[in-house]
């Protein structure tokens, strides 16, 4: 039996090698040969990305950005392969060559450009937006209330950005999972937190408990998301990648990606909520 067992573990070994082996001759330099398209993304966002059980009992990547992702992919004749990462890993992995692209509801923001290009914008969101107990919420009807307060925000994002530069006298919590800072808002350990507009309405409908703060009309307009590939485009990728957005756009399939996450919607809760990474 013994004999058996290693004899077993011996060809899992040979059998998990020649995968990898396959896998680093998929991902080689210049992936525009490659029939892979390797997607990164930190599916913490609903309705952007997120995982659901999908209907074989098997986990899922959904959202919008993972629609954009399989029209991407689709367009360049590649399947598309979704890798889940927290997201301040995603830049730093994307310039390794882990992956081809990033889709993240990123935005081409200053200090990113260093380490990536982006493409065309593929989606303007609404307004970045605080999230509080629906019981608070009238105590945060302007900015100036968020002094003395605690409030998350992403690690790594633009939203931790504006609570440094906005929420002046406020507590920053950065924290790498947004599941994890909406578990800390609705246990109390944190009073606010602060998140791109959509993922706000997500939430603050799905969860009676949390409501967007008056304040957040303050915070100003949502920047564009687009596809992030690493410095320089070196595998050439991008021209491709902007051909696709402007097709996806004149065909209008935003549209129908937002009815398709929407259409997630419990499902993802519910799986997110007993997440335990
Ligand atoms: N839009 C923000 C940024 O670019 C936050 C994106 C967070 N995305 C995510 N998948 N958790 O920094």
């Amino acid at each position: 039996m013994k004999k058996f067992v290693s004899l077993l573990l011996a060809l899992l070994m040979v059998a998990s090698l020649a995968a990898c082996g396959k896998k680093a001759d998929d991902s080689n330099n210049n992936s525009n040969e490659s029939k892979t398209l390797v997607m990164g993304t930190s599916a913490d966002y609903a309705p952007f990305e997120f995982m659901y059980k999908g209907e074989d009992g098997t986990m899922q990547y959904g959202g919008i950005d993972v629609s954009v992702g399989q029209y991407i992919a689709d367009s360049m004749g590649k399947e598309l392969k979704v890798e889940n990462m927290s997201f301040d890993y995603l830049l730093p992995s994307l310039v390794k060559g882990d992956f081809d692209i990033v889709i993240a509801a990123m935005e081409a923001d200053g200090d990113r450009l260093k380490s990536a290009d982006f493409s065309d914008p593929y989606y303007t969101d609404l307004p970045p937006a605080i999230l509080v107990k629906a019981a608070d919420a009238d105590s945060y009807k302007t900015l100036a209330d968020f002094s003395g307060k605690s409030v998350a925000a992403q690690t790594g994002t633009t939203k931790l950005d504006i609570v440094n530069e906005q929420l002046t006298g406020a507590n920053a919590v950065p924290l790498s999972l947004v599941t994890d800072m909406v578990n800390e808002l609705v246990n109390g350990k944190v009073d606010a937190i602060l998140v791109d507009g959509a993922v706000a309405q997500q939430y603050a409908s799905t969860n009676k408990d949390l409501v967007i703060a008056d304040a957040s009309s303050e915070l100003g307009a949502a920047q564009p998301y687009c596809v992030a590939v690493a410095k320089g485009d070196p595998k050439g990728l991008l021209p491709a990648i902007n051909a696709a957005i402007a097709k996806m756009n004149e065909e209008n399939k935003l549209e129908s990606f937002i009815s398709a996450a929407d259409a997630l919607k419990d499902v993802w809760q519910e799986v997110t909520a007993d997440d335990p990474s």
